[in-house]
């Protein structure tokens, strides 16, 4: 077959598997910018179905192929081993290997990371999960089970990918090719815009006796001189900080990357008394970690057990979390009173793990569960 054969005969089978998407110039500049012609001979495999069809056909009819193109059949060591390959994932099943394989052929992997047949089926698995855990989200936003498989599905836990990390970032690729929204537009941007991004409360939060409002310019003022005080940083994970740390902390607080740490300022009668924290995180951003200080000069009034409990009550009713967790210096004796008196249980103490200020010393980890929460409500 000449080559205008080839080119045309391959035109055809792309069409007739993955439809006929227009291109314009620019889709043109952008394939020739991320993509090499398909050479005679990867054609006419592509015709055997021994190698993936094009990833593009150009407006001018020329086929496409990533740079890479077919280098997994040398790392699997040949064609024939790559085709073995993908049937042993389904030794049972050769039908779903067939398929597997199809797929492969269709070159419509390429927006993986890493073309296998273990990416392939992760992938699919991941897909198959985050529209799951969609489904459950929409229906109620909090719901435990679903915030789990949408972290999995789209972040990935320990040793399982999620979407994100299987997904090459580059996705104007299957948009144009496929003529719709990306996978990783779907069921990676999409979700995690939807359940992932997290929105504050309206500020300020009011208890009986306190305001609690996010960190403002300024607020350096009231703190700087407990943050200069050796005794009140001692027992911090930080140490002692001159007015211009403390101006600097106060600066990053109030302008908070990502809305995943949530820092308020707790005022009594118009002046600053102390601050709490809460970050969010764990799969799904289901837990919170909770910290507190509280001006020397106000302490043993009850204040950092006040702010804490609309802080507690913040993170599961608004945020919806299903754990938070305090972690401290184990010497810190305030500190695991104040936990204990917000009804936190000690679940972790580890020995000698902290390195703080010279020297090794032990910390414990107290946490609250949501359920325990609810019943201490009641
Ligand atoms: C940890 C820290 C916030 C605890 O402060 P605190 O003053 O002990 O806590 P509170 O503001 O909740 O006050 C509780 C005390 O007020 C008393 N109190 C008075 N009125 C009260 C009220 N209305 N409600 C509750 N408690 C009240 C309590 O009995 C308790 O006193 P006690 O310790 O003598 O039993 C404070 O020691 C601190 O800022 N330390 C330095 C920074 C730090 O270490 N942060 C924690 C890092 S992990």
């Amino acid at each position: 077959m000449g080559d205008d054969a080839l080119i045309e005969a391959v035109r055809r089978r792309y069409v007739e598997v993955n439809g006929k998407h227009a291109m314009t110039g620019a889709d043109d500049a952008y394939v020739r910018e991320h993509f090499v012609e398909a050479t005679p001979e990867a054609m006419a495999l592509m015709l055997d179905d021994r190698l993936p069809l094009p990833s593009y056909v150009l407006s001018d009819g020329t086929p496409m192929v990533p740079a890479d193109h077919g280098r997994l059949a040398e790392v699997a060591g040949g064609l024939d081993a790559l085709h073995g390959w993908f049937l042993a994932f389904w030794p049972d099943d050769p039908e779903t290997g067939e398929a597997e394989w199809g797929h492969y052929l269709s070159g419509q992997y390429v927006c993986l990371e890493e073309v296998s047949p273990v990416r392939i089926r992760q992938k699919a698995a991941r897909v198959a999960e985050a529209s799951a855990a969609v489904e459950i989200l929409r229906r109620d936003p909090h719901d435990e089970i679903g915030r789990g498989m949408i972290g999995e599905a789209v972040d990935g836990v320990l040793a399982v990918p999620g979407l994100d990390a299987l997904l090459l970032p580059m996705t104007a690729y299957d948009r144009l090719r496929l003529g719709g929204p990306t996978v990783r537009e779907t069921w990676v941007d999409a979700p995690r815009r939807e359940f992932l991004t997290l929105v504050a409360p309206v500020w300020p939060l009011r208890t009986e006796r306190l305001l609690l409002r996010p960190f403002q310019a300024g607020d350096e003022v009231a703190m700087a001189e407990a943050w200069a005080d050796e005794s009140y940083a001692s027992l911090l994970l930080t140490g002692t900080q001159n007015p211009a740390e403390v101006a600097e902390m106060v600066r990053r607080r109030s302008d908070p990357a990502d809305g995943m740490f949530v820092g308020l300022v707790a005022e009594h009668d118009g002046e600053v008394v102390g601050d709490t924290i809460l970050v969010l995180q764990g799969t799904g951003l289901t837990e919170g970690e909770i910290g507190w200080t509280v001006m020397p000069r106000h302490a043993g009034r009850g204040y950092a057990t006040e702010a804490a409990r609309a802080v507690l009550r913040m993170a599961f009713e608004h945020y919806g979390l299903r754990r938070v967790v305090a972690n401290l210096d184990a010497r810190n004796d305030r500190s695991a009173a104040l936990c204990e008196r917000l009804g936190m249980r000690r679940e972790v103490h580890r020995l000698g793990d902290f390195w703080s200020k010279g020297r090794w010393t032990d910390s414990y980890e107290y946490a609250l569960h949501r359920d325990e929460w609810r019943a201490q409500q009641s």
